[in-house]
């Protein structure tokens, strides 16, 4: 197995990458600066030195306000790119897994989403979710589309990180009741990847899409209150109310407000059993800290060097 990875610097292609370090198994991450994946003649480039056997594209535009100002930005990365790579992969005979989202949907269905549920982006981000999935099973047969739910880590922009930070500054942290998800660690997107890795590395052709998210579904407060509990261990809180808001006070439009999905088929499929997201909780929270304490000292480090110095 040869697995090109893209969106090494990102929560799931960071975890991806030490999984396949762990397991000895080959592989090349090219970082945004030594291939930006929109330069189609550097990615057939690389793509024909490399001669992978498998491509994890990890790499994508995931700002949902910023998207809805610079759309061709958003759908040059998320749609056009991602078109080309599949001609490339199904050229070369190569399988290409793609991470792609919930928001997809609606999120007006009341239970879990399946896969053969219609789909019906809100939104620049959802739409370019949605055709970038289009364009992969047009082109690429040999494909596998992981759908995923909110994902978490310590690193990069996302829910958690994004409460957290909040109520280390700000007393009052707004968050919405409305909106249903589950949070799923990025080292657990990491693991699934893995597993059909080595599947499709062993001669399995499940090509199609999937959903795959943690268990036990959770509102974006009822986290909140979660992350209060779990964060307050290692870090001087300031919040002191959590405001319950409109959902689209945020992004400026109504997100999904159901973010969940039924992961049966990738069960009886990959053998994939989705784990709960609390047990990861406390271990991604004490290393959020454990960086940012890190980084704290190395910048007062720096400044006292600076006023030596001078
Ligand atoms: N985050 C979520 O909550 C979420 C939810 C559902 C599904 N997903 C799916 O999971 C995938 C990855 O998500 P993530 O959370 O790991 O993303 P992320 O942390 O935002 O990382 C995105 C990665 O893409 C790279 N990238 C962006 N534009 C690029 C370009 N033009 N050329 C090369 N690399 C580029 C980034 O590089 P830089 O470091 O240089 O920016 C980064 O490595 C996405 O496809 C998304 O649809 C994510």
């Amino acid at each position: 197995m040869r697995v090109l990875v893209l969106g090494k610097t990102g929560q799931i292609g960071h975890e991806l990458c030490k999984l396949l370090d762990n397991k000895g198994i080959t592989y090349h991450a090219p970082d945004r600066s030594e291939l930006d994946i929109c330069d189609s003649a550097r990615l057939q480039i690389c793509m024909e030195d490399y001669q992978p056997t498998i491509v994890v594209n990890a790499a994508a535009y995931n700002n949902p306000v910023m998207a809805e100002n610079e759309p061709s930005r958003c759908f040059a990365v998320n749609r056009d790119a991602v078109a080309e790579l599949a001609d490339l992969c199904n050229r070369m005979n190569t399988t290409l897994i793609h991470a792609s989202s919930y928001r997809v949907f609606d999120g007006e269905k009341q239970e879990p989403y399946t896969e053969k549920d219609p789909t019906n982006p809100i939104g620049v981000l959802g739409t370019s979710r949605l055709q970038a999935e289009q364009q992969i099973r047009e082109r690429c047969p040999k494909h596998i589309i992981l759908r995923l739910s909110w994902v978490i880590s310590d690193r990069r922009p996302n829910l958690l990180r994004r409460q957290t930070e909040q109520m280390i500054k700000h007393r009052e942290v707004y968050v919405t009741p409305d909106q249903l998800g589950c949070p799923t660690p990025a080292s657990e997107v990491g693991r699934v990847m893995m597993a059909i890795l080595q599947q499709v590395d062993c001669g399995a052709e499940p090509w199609g899409t999937y959903h795959y998210c943690a268990s036990e579904p959770v509102s974006e407060s009822g986290f909140a209150e979660i992350v209060i509990a779990e964060a307050s261990q290692v870090w001087e809180l300031k919040v002191r109310k959590l405001i319950m808001a409109k959902m689209d006070s945020r992004e400026g439009f109504k997100p999904p407000a159901n973010a969940t999905f039924e992961c049966t088929k990738i069960l009886n499929t990959f053998g994939v059993h989705a784990r709960p997201w609390r047990n990861a909780l406390s271990g991604i929270i004490r290393h959020y800290h454990e960086e940012q304490e890190y980084e704290k000292q190395e910048y007062e480090k720096q400044e006292y060097e600076e006023q030596k110095d001078n």
